[in-house]
């Protein structure tokens, strides 16, 4: 028995109908669409369309399916199409009649739309703190290290000294950005779609801005037919979910590399390694392999979706119901791949000296140049000569430290005997000058500023 079946003569087909029930997978939405539901009766009675009495009923029987839901997970399941059926089913076998009033002026085009609002609203703050928790690992880390040092890269060639500190909040910055984004999401689906009907509107006095109260929006649509079919708020959530992924990937993508053989400026704790069934010697990255793949996934997910809505005509079309497994199955992907990558980085060990290492030498040149800079060289003629200086130092296999100073001298005579102390790659750090920059104190209030950021997200020390 559907909700619709008095118009038709016979029984669906079953290849027709079971390739339709959403019920396997929006049964997630079954808390949402009891509040939804307890709102719209108690916006009926205020109405006086539901008599107090039934009003009473309908919210007694709804709450009593809701505990039964959250006590025994398995009692949400039957031949029912979808979880709004199921919800009306229960009612009805509960309290009879009354039960049958409940969708008065009501369609599921809207009610689908509010449920998954709801859902999005109730679920983004969990994946939110899961991207802080992770930001907090990468503070962490910043913390830990430091005056530690390492190189950055630009073309994956080592470019110049930076702070392990500031490689760490250049990932919580991004993830930042994730957080921000999310909560963006959740301010596309805080709109009130009850009202609108089927897609022209109700014919009943429903106050909607007490509803809207009711329900926790902070405004309502404005336009029915728009909203029973606008799922933007689905696409924003799927951006915000796949670029978190892009930045996890990337993290990712960085981890695999410096805590490789050829690397190793980190090591993987064995808890977020694992071994080869043939080689011994293998302690594999999978996690954050993994994390790299689903990122596929996630964008995948984003680019279905908007596939699915270009094609649609105006108002609600059930293609729209594929909006409910794009969005679980990017959240699930998020929220584990956060916790996996919060494993990782919050157990990694910095080989400090390694890093260092990799960090000191030929990359130093843009300082040398900065040097002579200081001395009135001009840039450009300050760069061929610290370029000639390397070619010669790399077709010798040194590098700057061991110049004498005769050898600075005779690449310029503005090199004094203070040139060593310049050319390493602490003093590299130290010059620089802005507040973005690797230099340590411009660090040292970058890791200030996000344990504040941190705190008002209820996390940190
Ligand atoms: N399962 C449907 C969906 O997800 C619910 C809305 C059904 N509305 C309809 N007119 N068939 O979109």
């Amino acid at each position: 028995m559907t909700l619709w079946s008095g118009r038709f003569d016979t029984a669906p087909d079953p290849a027709a109908f079971d390739f339709g029930v959403s019920f396997g997978f929006d049964r997630a939405l079954f808390e949402d669409d009891i509040t939804g539901s307890l709102a719209w009766a108690d916006a009926l009675g205020v109405a006086g369309v539901l008599s107090p009495d039934d009003a009473r009923a309908v919210a007694d029987g709804l709450r009593a399916i809701l505990e039964e839901g959250r006590h025994d997970p398995a009692f949400v399941a039957g031949p029912d199409e979808d979880v709004h059926s199921f919800v009306e089913r229960k009612l009805v076998e509960r309290i009879g009649d009354a039960g049958r009033r409940l969708h008065t002026g009501r369609s599921r085009n809207e009610q689908v739309s509010l449920d998954l609002r709801l859902y999005l609203k109730r679920r983004i703050p969990a994946l939110q703190h899961q991207a802080a928790v992770l930001v907090e690992a990468c503070a962490g880390q910043a913390e830990r290290a430091g005056l530690a040092l390492m190189p950055s890269y630009t073309h994956m060639r080592r470019a110049q000294p930076v702070l392990v500190a500031h490689y760490f909040l250049a990932h919580a910055a991004a993830l930042r950005r994730d957080h921000a984004r999310l909560a963006a999401a959740a301010h596309e689906a805080d709109a009130l779609p009850l009202g609108s009907g089927a897609v022209a509107g109700t014919s009943y006095p429903i106050d909607t801005a007490r509803l809207a109260r009711t329900l926790g929006f902070s405004r309502l649509v404005s336009n029915s037919l728009d909203a029973s079919s606008d799922r933007d708020f689905v696409a924003a959530f799927l951006y915000a979910a796949a670029l978190a992924m892009v930045h996890l990937s990337r993290l990712a993508e960085d981890l695999v590399i410096f805590t490789g053989e050829e690397h190793a400026f980190f090591d993987l704790a064995d808890a977020s390694a694992t071994g080869s069934s043939m080689m011994p010697q293998k302690k594999n990255p999978d996690p954050l392999e993994l994390v790299r793949g689903k990122a596929g996934r996630a964008i995948g997910r984003l680019t279905g979706w908007l596939a699915t809505m270009k094609g649609l005509p105006s108002g609600y079309n059930k293609d729209l119901q594929e909006d409910k497994e794009a969005v679980f199955d990017a959240e699930a992907t998020l929220q584990a791949s956060l916790r996996a990558a919060h494993a990782v980085v919050s157990r990694l060990s910095l080989n400090a000296e390694r890093a260092e290492r990799a960090a000191s030498g030929l990359l130093l040149a843009t300082d040398v140049a900065d040097y002579l800079v200081a001395r009135g060289m001009p840039f450009r003629r300050a760069h061929e000569v610290v370029g000639a200086l390397v070619r010669r130092l790399l077709a010798e296999g040194r590098d700057f430290s061991t110049l004498t100073l005769e050898e600075w001298r005779a690449a310029s005579e503005l090199f004094g005997d203070d040139v060593p102390q310049a050319a390493t790659a602490l003093a590299s750090v130290r010059a620089r000058q802005t507040p973005q920059s690797t230099n340590p104190a411009a660090v040292g209030a970058a890791l200030e500023e996000c344990r504040a950021w941190l705190k008002s997200c209820g996390l940190g020390i």
